[in-house]
């Protein structure tokens, strides 16, 4: 991933930024709810001692964001760029996202993921960005598709939950190409 300077991303409602210590309470909204925290493949924080790791480890990965709704400057959830581990070599990013329920079917998440898009492609000059979500995760599929990504297939055992549980992936990209213009890149086509 290229490094980049100013790691904040804003969009009309948002403002995506780097965490602080002094976020702890925003930060537990999401992470310590197993609803939010399994859905995305990870375990819920479950004591303090592991709030404040997790947290000062997101305060030093300048890839990790606090999502803050400009209007009140409440912390709901977090986004955060992520290796694309289906595409090593490759100047490429993945992105990974949870929001605390509250917010939920706002279109946040979908604004939130716009911007980290429009971000990678223009400021971090990425040629491509993958994602993807477990099969039954119907909302991050909605957002994901609303975000403008293509939907490449599914991936069979694709993912070892913490707990055992292993899921199916539906993976989806964006091109630099198709980001610019808009039109999906013809090696689309069914072989
Ligand atoms: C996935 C998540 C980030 C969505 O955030 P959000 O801000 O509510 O998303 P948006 O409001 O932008 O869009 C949600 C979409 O899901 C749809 N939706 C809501 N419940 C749904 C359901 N049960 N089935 C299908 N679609 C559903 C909404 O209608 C909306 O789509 P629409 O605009 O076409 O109506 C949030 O639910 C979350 O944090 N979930 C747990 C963590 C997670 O799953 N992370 C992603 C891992 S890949």
């Amino acid at each position: 991933m290229a490094l980049f300077d100013r790691p904040v991303i804003e969009t009309e409602r948002l403002v995506l930024r780097r965490w602080k210590m002094q976020d702890m309470s925003g930060f537990l909204r999401f992470a310590a709810d197993p609803e939010v925290m399994m859905a995305a493949g990870a375990r819920p924080v479950l004591s303090p001692e592991e709030a404040n790791t997790t947290l000062r480890r997101y305060t030093e990965d300048p890839y990790v964001f606090a999502i803050v709704l400009k209007a009140t400057s409440e912390i709901m959830g977090k986004i955060r760029y992520q290796k694309d581990y289906r595409r090593p070599y490759i100047n490429s990013v993945s992105v990974g996202y949870e929001l605390a329920r509250p917010f939920w079917g706002n279109g946040y998440m979908t604004e939130a993921l716009c911007g980290m898009v429009r971000y990678a492609f223009d400021v971090m000059q990425m040629d491509v960005i993958g994602i993807s979500h477990f099969t039954e995760n119907h909302r991050s599929r909605r957002v994901i598709e609303k975000a403008g990504f293509i939907r490449e297939g599914v991936i069979p055992y694709a993912f070892y939950r913490f707990d055992g549980r292993i899921f199916d992936e539906v993976t989806y990209s964006l091109t630099r190409e198709e980001y610019l213009t808009g039109v999906p890149d013809s090696s689309r086509r069914e072989l």
